[in-house]
């Protein structure tokens, strides 16, 4: 019943409505979406006699249904005051509201969404323990964080700068404008290449963190997670970082916090056993950001590596001119290392 309805259409319409029955059910269905199953529930009636009741009511465009898993809901189509529907609904509610057994209805159909309510909470109270486990075994170990990632602002051209096998750029991609990940390993790339495959806002750069392959301000955020510890020179990464981001632009670092791992450099050529708060905001604060916010990043029990952090900061709107630090010496260098 979309558009201008004629006389004809009209008078089947209001046919549809003449049985009280069907009276109301519109009413009922007025407010909520409902199923059959409820509706007789609400009106005291035999399911088979509300079915039929509203196959007239949708053969006549008053009602839609629709499937949810193996019953149907049905709503009421009169939309908008202005669509023809709704202005003839106008005309005829009041009449239907008086309708014997309209109020009661009304009341019945309250008690029927509590128990539809109370349903989820009975689910809740009686499986409250058991839903962490039924939220991975349903969605997967990453469902509670994933769909985060779409408070990031869908404008943001955000670089993964050591992106390895492209795991971050593939989380961040339908979430951002653009990802360009950049890593220096041929072998990393290639992984990354088939990981991103069909990703059309996804570009990977060969290339190194110490001079990027990035022009100056290109990036609105930058992510450097689990790299920073194979670098020989942090503090000069950090500032190429700074190169390529816009002022104002985020910086993300994602790395261990201190540990005492030694056999990591022999097995995976780490240079720097973790880093701690103050070691990371000499080097950021050098490099032209500011506002740091280090936040150690709540352990996954699945887990077995050391605690990470998680430290952001922004690259200062008038930025200073980088402090030249002393090149950094893993070997030598204190508790953080
Ligand atoms: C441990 S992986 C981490 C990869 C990814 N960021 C992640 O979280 O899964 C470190 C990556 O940094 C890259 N990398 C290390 N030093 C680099 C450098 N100087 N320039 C570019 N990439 C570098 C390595 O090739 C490797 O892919």
């Amino acid at each position: 019943m979309n558009g201008f309805l004629s006389p004809v259409q009209v008078l089947d319409a209001l046919a549809a409505l003449a049985d009280p029955i069907r009276g109301r059910i519109v009413l009922a269905l007025e407010r909520h979406e409902l199923a059959v199953g409820e509706l007789a529930a609400a009106l005291q009636l035999p399911q088979s006699t509300v079915s039929r009741h509203l196959k007239t009511l949708v053969d006549a465009g008053w009602v839609d249904a629709r499937a949810e898993g193996a019953s149907r809901r049905y709503r009421l189509l009169t939309g908008a005051r202005t669509s023809p529907t709704g202005r003839l609904w106008g005309a005829v509610r009041e009449g239907m509201a008086s309708l014997p057994g309209a109020t009661h209805d009304a009341e019945r159909l309250r008690a029927v969404l509590a128990e539809r309510r109370s349903a989820s909470r009975n689910f809740f109270s009686t499986s409250a323990e058991a839903w962490d486990r039924l939220r991975v075994e349903l969605f997967g170990a990453r469902a509670d964080v994933l769909g985060l990632l779409a408070l990031l602002d869908d404008a943001l051209v955000v670089g993964d700068l050591g992106c390895g096998t492209g795991a971050a750029a593939e989380a961040l991609a339908p979430f951002v404008h653009r990802v360009i990940a950049v890593d220096r390993s041929q072998e990393m790339l290639a992984l990354a290449r088939l990981r991103l495959d069909g990703r059309a806002n996804v570009e990977l750069r060969e290339g190194d963190l110490e001079a990027l392959p990035l022009e100056d301000g290109e990036l609105d955020a930058a992510l450097v997670a689990l790299v920073l510890h194979h670098l020989a020179d942090p503090a000069a990464v950090l500032a190429e970082a700074a190169r390529v981001l816009r002022p104002g632009g985020r910086l993300l670092v994602v790395d261990m916090l201190p540990h005492d791992r030694e056999v990591y450099r022999l097995e995976m050529g780490h240079a720097w056993l973790g880093f701690d708060r103050e070691t990371l905001e000499r080097w950021v604060c050098a490099a032209g950001f500011e506002r740091l916010r280090f936040v150690p990043v709540p352990p996954d029990p699945a887990g077995k590596g050391p605690p990470l952090f998680a430290a952001s900061a922004r690259r200062a709107v008038a930025a200073a001119a980088p402090t030249v630090l002393p090149t950094a010496a893993p070997a030598v260098a204190g508790a953080s290392h």
